[in-house]
């Protein structure tokens, strides 16, 4: 019997495999052939390469390499793709006389900044994050004389760490929102490039784009793929080059860093290079943790507002998907309107979304972050980094208490 294998559906799935485990090189590594096959050959690069930084014997090395071959031998289509023509950093300063400030990184199609179309008021929880950004971000931004007697000034360099799913993105953007700033986003298979300096030289145009489109909020994901611990691994030199790169840029040693906020976002924290941690860089790492009952009932509540709705107790349903991630939480909320609208364009007439139907999702929903939790708890039990872990220990004290 023939399978037909429809590329698009294996994209999403090895997608999903390696949002769930990214530092799985087998399976960025397949995901980085579909794109090759199906034309993405940017993306392809970009994927093959972060996994070429998370190989760990030979044999999966080989595969990568090979892969990594198979796309260099259809050079003429790679010449095609928007960001093989990088050079080394620095050469997209060579503006022609006379032209407006070019956007390299955008030209190049690593990294476009637009609205964010949301704000902090659609973000349910996170109390302590919120406040900690007014204060070194809001305040400032409202009152910039007052800062000013203070020496304070509006700064990012946050590192959001967490289990998936629980908000790191959403907040970012719902930063820039709130401040009526322009947002970007890269991730390591939009940095990485096979090509000697092209790595470095996608950074460093991703920063030249944020300086132009400043006032801006930069957030960097996967900050760990991209900011790799140079120790962990002793075969890449790519990877070295690019913390150097990401150290120079966020030091604003070339350029002013003026009205640039960069936030990063990790799943891995303890795999990030140390010297990212210091001070003028991300100088405070912050643990994103899984919604508690009062923002799962928020996620809820915010899904549910456009759409009708009966008579609903959303606490009710929250108490029931403790231990899962704001985004399982979402798509509780997405699947009972799935099904009200299902009833309705079957029966003809419009339907409330009803206890009933929230009831049927969240009795479909399990706890997706288990996994990762146990990791986290590996890597604090063999860490005396308080600063990262400390509210991480103490959030698990909650949570065990709620449960
Ligand atoms: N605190 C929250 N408030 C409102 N919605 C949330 C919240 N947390 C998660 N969500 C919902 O879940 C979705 C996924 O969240 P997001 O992409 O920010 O997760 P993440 O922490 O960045 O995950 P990953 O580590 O996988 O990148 C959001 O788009 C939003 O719909
Ligand atoms: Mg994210």
């Amino acid at each position: 019997m023939n399978v037909i294998v429809n590329p698009s559906e294996v994209i999403v799935s090895l997608r999903a495999q390696v949002a769930a485990s990214p530092h799985d090189a087998v399976v960025r590594c397949q995901l980085g052939q579909m794109l090759n096959a199906i034309g993405q050959r940017a993306e392809a690069l970009g994927q093959l390469s972060v996994a070429i930084a998370f190989v760990n014997d030979p044999v999966q090395a080989d595969a990568v390499a090979m892969a990594l071959r198979e796309i260099a031998d259809s050079v003429s289509a790679i010449q095609d793709s928007p960001i093989s023509t990088i050079g080394t950093p620095g050469s997209e300063s060579d503006e022609p006389d006379g032209n407006p400030p070019q956007d390299p990184a955008v030209e190049r199609g690593i990294v476009e900044f637009g609205d964010a179309n949301v704000t902090l008021a659609d973000v349910a929880g996170l109390a302590q994050l919120k406040q900690l950004i007014d204060i070194r971000l809001l305040r400032p931004m409202r009152e910039p004389d007052l800062a000013k007697t203070y020496g304070r000034t509006a700064r990012g360099g946050l590192l959001m760490w967490g289990p998936p799913g629980c908000g790191k993105t959403y907040f970012a953007r719902a930063l820039a929102g709130t401040m009526g700033l322009s947002f970007g986003s890269i991730s390591a298979a939009d940095i990485f490039n096979m090509w000697v300096g092209g790595s470095e030289g996608n950074l460093a145009a991703v920063f030249n784009s944020a300086r132009v489109a400043a006032p801006c909020v930069l957030f960097i994901d996967e900050t760990d793929a991209i900011g790799r611990r140079r120790s962990a691994t002793s075969v890449h030199l790519i990877n070295r080059n690019v913390v150097s790169q990401l150290l120079v840029e966020l030091d604003g040693a070339r350029s002013s860093n003026d009205g640039v906020f960069v936030l990063g976002a990790t799943n891995a924290p303890w795999d990030i290079d140390p010297a990212l941690r210091r001070p003028g860089r991300f100088d405070r790492t912050v643990f994103v943790p899984p919604p508690d009952l009062e923002a799962r009932a928020g996620i809820l509540a915010g899904a549910l507002a456009s759409v009708p709705i009966g008579q609903l107790d959303v606490v009710k349903i929250a108490k029931r998907l403790s231990g899962i991630s704001g985004a399982d939480v979402a798509f509780v909320a997405r699947t009972a309107i799935d099904a009200a609208y299902e009833e309705a364009s079957s029966g003809g007439r419009t339907v409330d979304v009803q206890m009933r139907h929230l009831e049927d999702a969240a009795d479909r929903s399990h706890p997706s972050i288990d996994e990762w939790l146990a990791i986290a708890q590996i890597a604090a039990d063999s860490s005396d980094d308080a600063e990262m872990f400390g509210p991480f220990i103490s959030w698990q004290k909650l949570a065990r208490r709620e449960r």
